[in-house]
């Protein structure tokens, strides 16, 4: 990996099988440890995630990763139809954070989902990060689960998603091996 300063253009595109160890390289390098890896392969391989998604520089390059994985809700009623995901985990290599990259591939992901049809993006994170892409903590507060506070926070992309609340919500099984 050279740590040269972004100069090129950056694409957001989906995962493929062949970019899977790249992947890992670059989970363990933001991260400084095996564990986000690891938790990525078991979504991965159980079937959880619901979008997976890297930044590319101009020369394939991969920079950046993020993946979502599918949360389901528990609530009987309209909120049992909800579309929900958990934004987990989100990497830039540590040479490349800080120019925008990781803002890139959240706003492009958060996009698709959108477009998916998704209704609800969970994510336990820094509460000084993911306001700034519509996450709330104050909406998570309507959404009951294994987190809670001020790190936990909730985006509604359809009216669905602001209106079906309060809900309860399991995580993807891999979550539990990870707390
Ligand atoms: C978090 C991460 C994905 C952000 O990617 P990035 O490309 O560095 O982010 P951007 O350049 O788009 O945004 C930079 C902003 O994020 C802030 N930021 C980055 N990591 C942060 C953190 N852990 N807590 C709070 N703020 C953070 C920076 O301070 C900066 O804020 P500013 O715009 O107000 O100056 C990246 O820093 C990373 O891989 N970190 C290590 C892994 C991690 O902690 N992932 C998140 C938990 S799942």
């Amino acid at each position: 990996m050279s740590h040269s300063p972004l100069l090129t253009e950056l694409t957001v595109r989906d995962v493929d099988a062949d970019d899977e160890a790249e992947v890992r390289d670059l989970v363990v390098a933001a991260f400084g440890q095996e564990a986000e890896a690891d938790l990525v392969y078991k979504l991965r391989h159980c079937g959880a995630l619901v979008l997976e998604q890297v930044a590319v520089a101009e020369d394939g390059r991969i920079l950046g990763h993020v993946s979502y994985s599918r949360v389901t809700p528990r609530a009987i009623g309209a909120g049992q139809s909800m579309q929900v995901t958990c934004l987990a985990p989100v990497s830039v290599w540590p040479a490349y954070q800080k120019q925008g990259i990781g803002s890139a591939l959240i706003t492009a992901s958060l996009d698709r989902l959108k477009a998916m049809g998704e209704d609800l993006v969970l994510v336990l994170g820094h509460p000084a990060y993911y306001p700034r892409f519509g996450f709330d903590a104050a909406l998570a507060r309507q959404v009951t689960g294994p987190y809670a506070g001020n790190a936990f926070m909730a985006l509604a992309l359809t009216a669905a998603g602001r209106g079906n609340l309060p809900i309860e919500v399991a995580f993807a099984t891999p979550f539990e091996e990870f707390e």
